[in-house]
């Protein structure tokens, strides 16, 4: 018993002994893996109280515990004094060794594609406009010519913004709003493409969200008419998807442009043709907006169209659900 307790001594007097023998922080580990590592000395003197018998137990845990506490606290004590000490901190630093590689970020897929769109526009001639995503009532509706009865209007197909009933406050549904604040803005020629973020209170699922994005285009001059319209796009895609697509018009109806069409795009590689979003010539109620100018709107006319960004992106890079677009899962962002 007695040896016992002698051994537990010298476990002691040598770990303080050679604690304070140690000048630099990576001797320091070295003592510390040597007696209060997993399999430390320190540690090792557990089993001195886990092989003790009967009342000995008691007598070699009221030796080895505060044994322990001390060389423990000793440790601290001296780590805290060699951090504070520079030479030591110096000796520990391994000034050859790699450093650790700060991580670059990136823009996201969508806002990659954006640029994209807007730069290959821009070598069409096309500004870009910007408009607010918090909508009135005259920019998201009446001034684009969807009257007060019209079904577009109901609540459950718009975030309308709670407590604005007199103002009639709403997240956009569609970039068109801003054709209206783009032509109250600036007299003809207008020349724009308005990319941005549009709500509609859809149910998720592989094809929608509640959030996407457009590009909007439009032109206004005289004599800017349908043929414009559709080489304009022919020649986007074609730039964009590759010479071997193709497009074609199907006859559609939206409240703001007269006549409309529903623009879809032929993927050879696909053997598909795929929808990419709408547009036709300014409806003459909407052209009326000119007039803020001084203007007689009957002497211009233009076109429009709104494509979904999501959708194009999504057919670019062969991405199977929109919703991976908006889980931020570094996997998938990493790619872009
Ligand atoms: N705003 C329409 C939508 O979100 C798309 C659209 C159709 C835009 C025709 C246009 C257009 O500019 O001329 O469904």
């Amino acid at each position: 018993m007695q040896d016992i307790l002698n051994q537990i001594d010298q476990v002691r007097q040598r770990a303080l002994a050679e604690l304070a023998a140690v000048a630099a922080a990576a001797e320091l580990e070295t003592w510390r893996i040597k007696y209060l590592g997993t399999k430390g000395e320190v540690k090792n003197l557990n089993d001195f109280i886990s092989h003790a018998q009967g009342p000995d137990k008691k007598t070699v845990g009221q030796r080895v515990n505060p044994v322990k506490k001390e060389i423990e606290a000793a440790f601290e004590e001296k780590k805290g004094s060699l951090s504070s000490d520079v030479t030591a901190v110096k000796d520990y630093i391994d000034v050859t060794e790699p450093g650790l590689r700060p991580e670059i970020g990136r823009t996201h897929v969508i806002t990659q594609v954006t640029n994209e769109l807007t730069e290959l526009f821009g070598r069409m001639g096309f500004t870009v406009a910007a408009g607010p995503e918090v909508e009135d009532d005259f920019h998201n509706f009446v001034a684009l010519n969807i009257p007060s009865s019209h079904p577009a209007r109901d609540p459950n197909d718009n975030f309308y913004i709670a407590g604005s009933e007199n103002a009639g406050l709403l997240l956009r549904t569609q970039t068109s709003t801003v054709q209206i604040r783009v032509m109250e803005t600036q007299p003809p020629p207008i020349r724009v493409v308005i990319p941005g973020k549009v709500y509609r209170p859809d149910t998720m699922d592989a094809t929608h969200l509640p959030m996407f994005h457009q590009l909007e285009a439009l032109v206004i001059d005289k004599n800017v008419n349908m043929v414009d319209l559709k080489s304009t796009i022919l020649q986007f895609v074609h730039a964009y998807f590759g010479p071997d697509t193709q497009i074609r018009f199907r006859p559609s109806f939206f409240p703001f442009t007269e006549p409309s069409a529903e623009v879809d795009v032929w993927f050879p590689d696909k053997n598909k043709w795929i929808e990419l979003g709408g547009c036709g010539m300014v409806h003459p109620n909407v052209l009326k907006v000119l007039e803020k100018h001084g203007l007689n709107s009957e002497e211009y006319s233009g076109w429009a169209f709104g494509f979904g960004i999501d959708r194009i992106a999504m057919r670019k890079y062969a991405i199977p659900d929109i919703r991976m677009l908006i889980e931020n899962d570094l996997r998938f962002l990493r790619q872009f």
